[in-house]
């Protein structure tokens, strides 16, 4: 950075350190400013940390100093100043300032202040809601928690492969579909890449794709987004038995990297991080059958064969501290690709895996149908056209194998891990049945 013809060290707030006492430079935002007469306070935060400017008139001449002194809440600067160690500093450095570069004056009427605003007026305003610490704080742990997937099944030797996003059949069933007008054809917005990952295993063994999925569910829920991004891993020869435990170690992989990496993050936002700690394999499994007596016996009124609505799902869950598979879900109330159970055709190898605390299903999975004939009588049962699925009926006619896969919502993760109320805050923009903008 070039101030006044010197050439300084330019860093972020959160490499401060690297260069105590000496004069570095600095980009970002005022995120709070006070003054005492002669000193002024300005917090900058950069995007990696905040950090506590300090300017006097001194320093740096009277003009300067009134200028600062008028600049509004989010006006952009570049800072140049003297690295300070200050243990008092929450991040253990200050910078006593010697110039500062104006680079745009935010208008006066920056409409997120420090006070408490209501949640729609924040969403209308998400734009600028996500630059306020506990966003930002939820964002760099959904990132991490997506990097924390990838590596995972990187390491598993997963190949990531990308599913298209507009088809021209369902994934899971024809109610939720997106319609797009393609070229004078109907095409829709994928509920889910699986099927695509199913063709994608029979060339490479184990794939995952990664991307938006989107769902015109009409629920205006606390766990329901219109589109979310979903990290779904695939693989041949893996049976059912084998996914869930892979689920288990995915899940437990990504808890340590996140308390490990963003321990200070999820302390920020208030996270009781003890509920996530003791997190280990095996979590406890239920079949459906199980889990509708166990509801039963908790006076909760549900016949055999009714899906699960969310309290239900809350309350199987509340009965552990660790997230629990709900296993051999009824044939009839599932996707039409779902592998019945060999003992008992009636129920299928899917499972869900609900997270504690009242979150809900954050995994979909199971084995597939890999025998050609029964897969093709699936189809005719749900009223699926077998003509718009021949190259999903070919994965059966050549080298059909054994196989399985499971889907996460990132969102329901992020929620989860962080513990927070609604998916809205999950997701840098959020789409939900009533909200489209910005
Ligand atoms: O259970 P689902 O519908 O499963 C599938 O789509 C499978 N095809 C995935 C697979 O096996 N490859 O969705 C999977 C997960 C859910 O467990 C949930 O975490 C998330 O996707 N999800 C949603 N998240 C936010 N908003 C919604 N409307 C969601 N619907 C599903
Ligand atoms: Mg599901």
């Amino acid at each position: 950075m070039d101030i006044n013809g010197e050439t300084l060290v330019e860093t972020t707030i959160s490499d401060v350190g690297t260069y105590e006492n000496q004069e570095v430079t600095l980009k970002g935002w005022l995120y709070n400013k006070r003054s005492s007469g002669r000193i002024m306070f300005l917090i900058l935060r950069d995007g990696t940390g905040i950090i506590q400017c300090v300017a006097s008139k001194k320093d740096i001449g009277e003009d300067l100093f009134s200028r600062l002194g008028k600049l509004n809440q989010e006006s952009s600067l570049v800072v140049r100043g003297i690295v300070r160690g200050d243990s008092r500093a929450p991040g253990g450095y200050e910078i006593g300032v010697t110039g500062c570069t104006i680079v745009s004056e935010a208008f006066d009427d920056y409409p997120i202040s420090l006070k408490e605003h209501g949640v729609e007026f924040l969403l209308d305003h998400r734009h600028l809601w996500m630059r306020t610490p506990r966003q930002r704080s939820i964002l760099l742990i959904r990132s991490e928690i997506i990097k924390a997937c990838r590596d995972f099944l990187d390491g598993e030797g997963f190949v990531n492969v990308d599913a298209p996003i507009m088809t021209p059949s369902a994934c899971e069933g024809t109610t939720t579909l997106f319609p797009v007008e393609y070229f004078g054809e109907q095409a829709y917005l994928s509920q889910s890449g699986q099927l695509y990952n199913e063709a994608a295993i029979m060339s490479l063994g184990k794939v995952y794709c990664f991307g938006p999925t989107f769902r015109a569910e009409k629920s205006k829920t606390r766990r329901h987004l219109t589109e979310f991004w979903m990290i779904e891993p695939e693989a041949a020869f893996m049976e059912f038995e084998e996914m869930l435990e892979l689920e288990e170690r995915m899940i437990c992989f990504i808890l340590e990297r996140v308390l490990t990496g963003c321990g200070h993050l999820l302390k920020e936002i208030g996270r009781d991080t003890e509920r996530l700690t003791g997190i280990t394999p095996p979590f406890p499994r239920l079949t459906y059958t199980e889990a509708v007596g166990l509801l039963k016996q908790r006076g909760i009124d549900i016949a055999w064969g009714d899906d699960f609505g969310a309290p239900y799902e809350t309350a199987i869950a509340s009965e552990f501290d660790k997230p629990v598979f709900v296993t051999h879900f009824p044939t009839k109330i599932k996707a039409f690709y779902m592998q019945p159970d060999p003992d008992n055709p009636d129920c299928v190898l899917g499972a869900d895996l609900l997270a504690p605390e009242g979150y809900g299903e954050i995994i979909g999975g199971g084995q597939r149908i890999h025998d050609y004939d029964l897969l093709l009588e699936r189809l005719n049962q749900h009223n699926l056209p077998a003509k718009d699925y021949e190259w999903y009926l070919d994965l059966r006619r050549y080298g059909s194998v054994p196989h399985s896969g499971f889907g996460m919502g990132i969102e329901r993760a992020v929620a989860w891990i962080c513990g927070l109320e609604h998916v809205r805050e999950t997701i840098p923009f959020p789409r939900m049945i009533n909200r489209l903008r910005p």
